[in-house]
């Protein structure tokens, strides 16, 4: 098994949690409606129409979970900012008690020892832009510019590390094109605007850090999936591209300034409908990481349907692939490939795993978990990611998906992801066999000293 030190003394390992899947407190302290409040209150929404309640809690238990994280011997703690916390209606008057939070939890961070990674962006938008027209309209660049301009200028003295998204494929496929996730909205014009207008936020938002911040480390926190050919034909081939395009080029190339990847998929090029003059350098921003996050691997082959991709996934429960709650294809060796993948593109100067995590059912019996399938889920990414570094290939961190059980967005409480169980009856925090796992690969080093 190797040691924490071969990873390399820069190296920084984390959590992440994000404010709708941990916070609660909807409603605490002026903080106003965001579109998964709203989607949520529709408990026919979520599986087992289960009720998020007051989630994990984080918005009273803040302090807890800062120091269970300092006890696994973390270094980093992600979190995300709830925009309708700090601008009940997504601009305007700004709400005091939400920034007063937000330095609490990053002082609590300091006093750990743990450096704070903000994510400005993980999927809860205010309802009230939502109401006018939320992702899909272009004004949206400058409610979000407003919005990163207040966080800069309030946590700027505290905190360097910023992710200005956190997989913008995720909240406008499933919630703009499939209309699975908040706001429900479908289609294949709602996406392309809203993801147009997705990259032109981040590139700026980074930018506007930048403006502010000149030292800051600045990121956007992609999603990824190891694609595979069915097979070797060659329209199985090109169905894999295809679907390799949307997943893992779609949102990064632009960022890169390399445009949208219309060469495997020339009917993306509608998406250029929705530009305005100077678009493509404004699409485009210097970021000093690139945070890749891999949940499953996809099997693809040809189909005459969807129309656009002509290619689809062969489901995991169908071939009989290693399976998460999620039923989703758990294949760590994807990640070296993705690692090497990302690692091709000259622009990148660093990789960090900003997300790696996988739900399985979890027992507490007599209080303990014994998680042992997590834990070597995690020893096997690992395992990639130092292939990885010996090849050379720039990967600084792993922050691990998550720190506490939490909400799942529409699945629930159902698929549990944390290092830490937690009873939603109780709140009550128990570290799995996995955190433990975690706690003493991380704290030998320091041990030895
Ligand atoms: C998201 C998290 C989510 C996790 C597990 C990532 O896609 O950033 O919010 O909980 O995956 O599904």
């Amino acid at each position: 098994m190797f040691k924490r030190e071969q990873f390399g003394d820069n190296f920084k390992w984390g959590v992440t949690i994000s404010a709708f899947q941990n916070e609660g407190a909807a409603k605490a302290d002026g903080k106003g409606p965001s579109i998964w409040d709203t989607f949520t209150d529709k408990p026919d929404n979520i599986n087992n129409g289960d009720i998020i309640g007051e989630a994990s809690d984080f918005y009273n238990r803040y302090e807890e979970d800062i120091t269970l994280a300092r006890q696994l011997g973390m270094d980093v703690f992600r979190f995300s900012i709830s925009w309708a916390r700090i601008l009940p209606y997504g601009r305007g008057k700004i709400n005091q008690a939400g920034i007063d939070f937000y330095h609490r939890v990053i002082d609590c961070c300091l006093n750990n020892n743990l450096t704070p990674y903000i994510t400005l962006y993980h999927w809860d938008l205010p309802q009230a832009l939502e109401d006018k027209g939320g992702w899909t309209n272009r004004e949206i660049i400058d409610w979000f510019i407003d919005y990163v301009e207040i966080c800069t200028k309030a946590f700027g003295d505290k905190v360097y590390n910023w992710i200005v998204m956190n997989e913008p494929m995720s909240f406008t496929g499933l919630g703009y094109f499939m209309g699975y996730h908040a706001p429900s909205r479908k289609g294949i014009n709602h996406f392309l605007k809203a993801a147009h207008y997705t990259v032109l936020c981040m590139a700026q938002g980074g930018a506007k850090i930048r403006s502010l911040q000149p030292q800051a480390n600045i990121g956007v926190a992609l999603s990824c999936s190891y694609i595979k050919p069915v097979n070797q034909l060659p329209k199985h081939r090109r169905a894999a591209k295809r679907i390799e395009a949307m997943l893992n080029r779609f949102y990064l190339e632009p960022l890169l300034g390399l445009g949208y990847p219309s060469d495997v998929m020339p009917a993306l090029k509608i998406i250029k409908s929705f530009f305005k003059n100077g678009d493509e350098q404004l699409m485009a921003f210097d970021f000093d990481f690139i945070g890749i996050q891999y949940y499953f691997r996809v099997v693809a082959r040809h189909s005459l349907t969807p129309p656009v991709l002509f290619a689809n996934e062969i489901p995991p429960t169908v071939r009989k692939a290693n399976l998460n709650t999620m039923n989703l294809d758990v294949y760590p060796k994807g990640l070296y490939k993705l690692l090497k993948f990302y690692s091709s593109y000259p622009q990148i100067k660093k990789l960090i795993i900003s997300e790696s995590g996988v739900c399985y059912p979890d027992f507490l019996v007599k209080d303990h978990v014994y998680d042992v399938r997590r834990m070597k889920y995690h020893q096997k990414m690992l395992k990639q990611v130092r292939k990885a570094q010996d090849k050379g290939i720039h990967v600084t961190g792993y922050f691990v998906w998550t720190l506490v059980d939490n909400f799942e967005w529409k699945e629930g409480f159902e698929p549990r992801f944390g290092l830490v169980h937690v009873d939603f009856e109780t709140q009550e925090r128990t570290i799995k066999y996995s955190g433990q796992w975690f706690q003493s690969f991380l704290t030998k080093k320091a041990s030895k000293k």
